[in-house]
């Protein structure tokens, strides 16, 4: 079963074909990072008309790579949400429109139930149940995959997500956006010990996540020290030390956080499957920390290569490949929604 993917939740129009949800035939994604650098963050309504620009070559381009035609694909896959809502409607929109006139049944797909398939498609062997550390732009959240299409909540933050903490401090600090790739590569110049930022727990094994007041400290940091960093510390040979300590450190508290209540998700729920998801999940030092963290417990850790885990239609794709060939298949009716639901763990 070949299924055409499309995804424009945020800032990358991508398109991609998948065949029985695992093997990636083509994945196109066009991102508009650079616009938004500009701006110092996604701006939504310019991402919104670059969708509208870009998503018939992208869809066009994954077809011609993977050498088939609309006539070989057996449905169409599209992100409902959630995500910026102009950007979703123009995938929904198109995806609708493709389907129509296609004969084509459409299937809507949670976006963040389609980070946890990018891992789908690397480990073949890979099957529910596990628990799984989401990890994105918007959102963070340790789930449990009860079944493919069926998942409940561990632990979610309680303000900001992870990867709104690295965009954030990036910003501040001056090395700008996208600031989670950004900090990862000064990160490795410097020492992640040398200073330590709050940690914030909750009571009773609770184990969201709070970041609102390491983002606090790290911005009173920046500001006490009146550090500013520029190119040259994107660079081995001429970086800062105090630049790339400062990343190193503020990174490191949050891979900690992220890596140790995942591990402690694990062992509360006596899942050995452990898989990471979402655009923080390509952070080097969070990989190397869940690698080292799972395997102390006997867990089995599973990540994708980084580009399956920042925005990508692959993984959308794969997704739709285990929902529900229901009724409504391929309903028109079918919307963009800014936030999904999905279920919490009694
Ligand atoms: O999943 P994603 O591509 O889009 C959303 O669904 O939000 O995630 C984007 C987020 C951004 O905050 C970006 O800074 C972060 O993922 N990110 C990283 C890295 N690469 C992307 N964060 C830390 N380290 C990275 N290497
Ligand atoms: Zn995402």
């Amino acid at each position: 079963m070949n299924i055409l993917g499309i995804e424009t939740s945020c800032d990358e129009t991508a398109a991609s074909i998948v065949t029985d949800g695992r093997i990636v035939r083509s994945n196109i994604i066009w991102s508009q990072a650079d616009l938004h650098k500009l701006f110092g963050g996604v701006v939504p309504e310019i991402a919104a008309r670059k969708h509208v620009e870009a998503i018939v070559p992208t869809v066009r381009q994954a077809l011609s790579e993977a050498e088939m035609t609309l006539d070989d694909v057996d449905a169409i896959a599209v992100t409902a949400g959630p995500g910026l809502i102009g950007a979703l409607l123009t995938g929904v929109s198109y995806a609708k429109g493709l389907a129509k006139a296609s004969g084509l049944p459409l299937i809507p797909v949670h976006h963040i139930t389609g980070h946890v398939a990018a891992n789908y498609i690397q480990f073949p062997e890979l099957e529910p149940p596990f628990v799984c550390l989401i990890a994105s732009g918007g959102h963070s959240h340790i789930v449990y995959v009860e079944d493919y299409a069926s998942f409940s909540i561990l632990a979610r933050t309680r303000d900001d997500a992870a990867g709104e903490a690295f965009d954030k401090i990036s910003r501040a600090i001056g090395l700008g956006y996208p600031g989670g790739p950004l900090i990862d590569k000064v990160a490795k110049f410097g020492d992640p010990h040398k200073y330590v930022f709050p940690k914030t727990t909750f009571p009773d094994g609770n184990l969201d996540f709070s970041f609102s007041g390491l983002k606090t400290a790290a911005l009173n940091f920046i500001n006490q020290r009146q550090l500013k960093a520029d190119a040259r510390d994107l660079d081995a040979d001429t970086v800062r030390p105090e630049i790339a300590d400062f990343c190193a450190s503020y990174q490191y508290a949050i891979v900690n956080v992220l890596s140790e209540r995942a591990v402690e998700a694990c062992l509360a729920s006596g899942s050995k499957h452990l898989a990471l998801a979402g655009g923080v999940a390509a952070n080097s030092a969070l990989r190397q920390l869940l690698q080292e963290r799972s395997a102390a417990h006997g867990i089995e850790f599973y990540v994708p290569p980084p580009v399956l885990c920042t925005d990508n239609a692959a993984m959308i794709a794969s997704m739709a490949y285990y929902l529900e060939p229901m009724s409504d298949y391929g309903r028109l009716d079918a919307k963009a929604s800014v936030a999904l639901p999905v279920k919490e763990r009694e």
